[in-house]
């Protein structure tokens, strides 16, 4: 197991590009499910998510080529005939639920492991199975496997609960080959599902209403092969500006969807970064004292959940008090014990974190618990006084392509030492 090792107190200063987005990426490979023949994706970002989505399209019987460093992606799913997603790989990765959608509609079945809680949250998949279902299919439960089954779907009016991000990509996906018309009420908003039906209907899809909380699907008869390029990962990007600020930084994020981080940046103004758009990108600069700025997580466009725990690692250091609410997952503040062993003033109560921001952190040795969590304590690292050391960084790997490599590029003492 790899450990990552932080001295404390760079500036970070230059310039970073921010690879492919994996919550688009993951959908995107889905999609090609739904068609026969040679699909390409670019700028997919090279990460274990990625490798373990591509595991199993192979399982199902795509074949894959890798080129350009892993970035490009060519899928020939014509001879794929299978329709079962094993546990060995779904227990690794819960995006293997997005193949659920795709598998249904092009063969009509499909055996899929119930994708199990994780760190932060039971992560259920019930608005996906009631949708499906009003679509028609069968969905029974049985030794730990979806088992869903429909000669052919059929377009139904779906109303979301609540806003579900691969929820709304499994019923968009499932309905664009599906007999007549389905709406999705209630839709996601994130960036990511956007650039999905943009994706579909590139491949002939008939989707009104991308971007809205209301789509509108008219199956057809078959689609074609995808040809399309991932977008850049605005969390990823998030995490970066974060890191300069707190560092006293100054940060120039190349290819930044500064477009889909408004609530980001307005929190990160609020507390004192100067965030400024240049010819080549997004300029960050920070300084301390931090102002201590309250965050809630809501569905996009609200502050992105997947931003939070690097916003509980600013505020630690913040001129005074921040709370922090997640409303979005049961148990994500894992970060927050750790954060408290660098010397962070954190008390949680349920969904709410009150931090009262110190004077400075003292690095530890930490283990990272989940990805986001494991990206809060590297920042926290950059700015401690001392030593981090970071076990159980497989959990940063799912979502960042060597963040460590980055991070020391501009200026940061990080290395990665294998166990
Ligand atoms: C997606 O997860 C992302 N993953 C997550 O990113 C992200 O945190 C999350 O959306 C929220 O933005 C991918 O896109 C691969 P949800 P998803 O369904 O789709 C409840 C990361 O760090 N819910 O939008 O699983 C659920 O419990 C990961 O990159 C149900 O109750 O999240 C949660 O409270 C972590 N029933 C809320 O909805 C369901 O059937 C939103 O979850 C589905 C969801």
């Amino acid at each position: 197991m790899d450990k990552l090792i932080i001295h404390g107190g760079s500036r970070l200063v230059g310039t970073v590009e921010i690879s492919g987005a994996k919550n688009s990426a993951l959908p995107l490979l889905s999609a090609t499910i739904l068609s026969s023949g040679v699909h390409t994706i670019t700028n997919v970002p090279k990460l274990k998510d990625i490798e373990t989505f591509l595991i199993l399209l192979e399982h199902l019987g795509t074949k894959v080529d890798i080129e350009n460093d892993g970035t490009t992606v060519k899928l020939d799913s014509s001879s794929a005939d299978k329709q079962d997603a094993p546990y060995e790989l779904v227990k690794t990765m819960r995006a293997s639920i997005l193949v659920l959608g795709p598998l249904l509609a092009r063969y009509g079945k499909a055996s899929v492991s119930m994708p199990g809680g994780c760190a932060i949250g039971e992560r259920p998949v019930d608005l996906h199975l009631t949708a499906l279902e009003k679509m028609g299919a069968k969905v029974e439960i049985e030794h730990g496997y979806i088992k869903v089954e429909c000669k052919k779907l059929k377009g139904a009016h779906i109303y979301f609960d609540t806003p579900t991000v691969t929820g709304t990509e499994n019923i968009m996906m499932a309905a664009t080959l599906a007999d007549g018309e389905t709406v999705i009420e209630n839709a996601a908003l994130e960036p990511e599902v956007a650039e999905l039906a943009s994706a579909l209907k590139s491949m002939g899809a008939k989707i009104e209403g991308a971007g809205t909380e209301m789509l509108t699907i008219t199956g057809v008869r078959d689609l074609k092969p995808l040809n399309f390029k991932v977008m850049p990962d605005r969390i990823e990007a998030g995490t970066f500006m974060v890191a300069s600020a707190m560092t006293k930084g100054n940060v120039l994020i190349k290819d930044c969807p500064i477009e889909t981080l408004d609530v980001v940046c307005e929190k990160l103004r609020a507390a004192g970064a100067v965030i400024e758009i240049e010819e080549e990108g997004v300029r960050v600069k920070g300084d301390w004292p931090i102002t201590s700025v309250d965050i809630k997580t809501n569905p996009y466009p609200g502050f992105p959940t997947d931003m939070q725990a690097q916003m509980t690692a600013m505020m630690s250091i913040g001129s005074g008090l921040s709370v922090i609410s997640e409303t979005i997952f049961e148990n994500r503040f894992m970060h927050i014990g750790e954060l408290k062993r660098m010397g962070a003033d954190i008390s949680v109560d349920g969904r709410n974190a009150i931090v009262r921001g110190v004077r400075g952190l003292s690095g530890a040795p930490l283990m990272a618990t989940d990805l986001r969590a494991s990206a809060s304590l590297i920042l926290a690292g950059l700015v401690a006084d001392g030593v981090t050391e970071i076990s159980r960084v497989y959990h940063l790997d799912r979502g960042y392509a060597a963040i460590e490599k980055k991070l020391s590029a501009l200026g940061a003492d990080i290395k990665r030492i294998s166990q």
